[in-house]
């Protein structure tokens, strides 16, 4: 039984204030919610705050991002060791818009994911394809390749303590949700994907949907048999909204 997990990405969106409200909000329907994991991935100059007004709760914390180097003279960027001085458990690696905007290839995705790995951090891989892929019918060539990438790197072992999540790039911040059964149908291809190499880790793998999740379809979304959560983008930043998130990952 995979216990589901749903985590925000903030994205660049937060001030001091703003995520003090937030937090506070989130932390007080936490009881709601028991039962599910629950993280949200903040960005850097926000690590600080988010750690010390967590302390002591059931959420998690997450960076966006990671340095694929350790230590170095890597101007502007941020060492996975870093992030776990800040109480970081989780750091998305391979955001499609980290792809699109910043030019990340397969290859330094994965760097990315042994990188998190070796620092201590549970790396949430994003795979997806985009509407003209999807079109194309090269969806599972495309997220096949992405999460092929990362396994022909760290090797199938390297799954045991990490998520991956399933986010078609035509569902990002569109409002167009994929339907349960278009999610389920690449979960599945994934999970299969990964037991070929693996049976026990394909089983344990969280494997998250993300791409417009919201209050209202994320109950069915999470009803699918391998999904097992979510990766929420808007919706996070709305306390009621993505505590109602956490809430149907729950089973409430
Ligand atoms: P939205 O939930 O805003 O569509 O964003 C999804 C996402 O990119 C999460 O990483």
């Amino acid at each position: 039984m995979r216990t589901k997990l749903v985590a925000g990405n903030w994205k660049m969106h937060g001030s001091l204030a703003a995520n003090l409200r937030l937090l506070e909000a989130l932390k007080a329907a936490a009881r709601e919610f028991a039962g599910a994991r629950c993280a949200v991935c903040v960005p850097f100059p926000y690590l600080q705050q988010a750690h010390a007004a967590l302390a002591g709760t059931e959420i998690a914390l997450g960076a966006q991002n990671v340095s694929e180097h350790d230590a170095g003279a890597y101007t502007g960027e941020v060492a996975g060791a870093m992030l776990r001085d800040f109480g970081c458990r989780y750091v998305i690696v391979g955001h499609s818009e980290r792809r699109t905007h910043y030019a990340e290839r397969d290859a330094q995705v994965a760097a990315k994911f042994q990188a998190a790995q070796r620092a201590g951090l549970i790396p949430i891989l994003c795979v997806g394809e985009t509407l003209a892929e999807r079109d194309n019918a090269e969806t599972d060539a495309v997220v096949g390749r992405q999460l092929g990438a990362v396994l022909d790197a760290a090797g199938v072992q390297s799954l045991r303590d990490a998520v991956v999540a399933y986010e078609p790039v035509w569902a990002i911040g569109t409002g167009r949700t994929a339907t349960p059964t278009q999610a389920q149908t690449v979960h599945e291809f994934l999970r299969a994907a990964v037991a070929r190499q693996d049976a026990d880790i394909a089983a344990r793998l969280t494997i998250l949907y993300g791409g417009s999740v919201k209050p209202a379809n994320a109950a069915e979304l999470f009803a699918m048999a391998d999904v097992d959560g979510g990766l929420i983008g808007g919706a996070s930043l709305v306390a009621e909204d993505f505590a109602s998130i956490c809430k149907a990952a729950a089973g409430r």
